[in-house]
């Protein structure tokens, strides 16, 4: 009896972390590429985190700020360069695409 009682105190607790967790991610509102402001591969290379400016990087077209991440001081992060394209990087680095949720985005890549 104690053991059921518990099992379903356990489903009780699962299903309350599982929809608090889904209505996070559906609160997220969606990227809409329309809404993002246009940089060439040249005006993103000023945003390279360097001499106090801001720190960019694009993955799949969307550019993010990576400018308040720690692990990106001064534009640099495990030798990898801000104010560049990083798509094929990060597809081979241990990165989820969770790490660039979190991330506020600043533009859309054009060329
Ligand atoms: C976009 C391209 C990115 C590439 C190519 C990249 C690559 C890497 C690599 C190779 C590692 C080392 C993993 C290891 O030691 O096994 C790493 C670790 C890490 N990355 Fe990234 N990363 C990228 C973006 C990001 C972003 C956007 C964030 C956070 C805002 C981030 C945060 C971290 C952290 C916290 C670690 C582990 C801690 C550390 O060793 O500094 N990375 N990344």
């Amino acid at each position: 009896m104690k053991k059921i009682v518990l099992l379903a105190l356990l489903l009780v607790v699962i299903g309350v972390v599982l929809s608090v967790y889904l209505k996070n991610v559906s609160d997220q509102p969606p990227v809409n590429p329309n809404d993002l402001k246009p940089f060439t591969r040249t005006e993103l290379q000023k945003y390279n985190g360097q001499d106090g400016s801001p720190a960019y990087i694009a993955v799949d077209g969307i550019i993010y700020d990576v400018t308040k991440c720690e692990s990106w001081k001064n534009g640099n992060h495990k030798g990898y360069q801000a104010g560049t394209d990083l798509t094929e990087e990060f597809r081979l680095s241990p990165h989820r695409t969770s790490v660039l949720e979190k991330l506020s985005t600043v533009g859309k890549l054009v060329d």
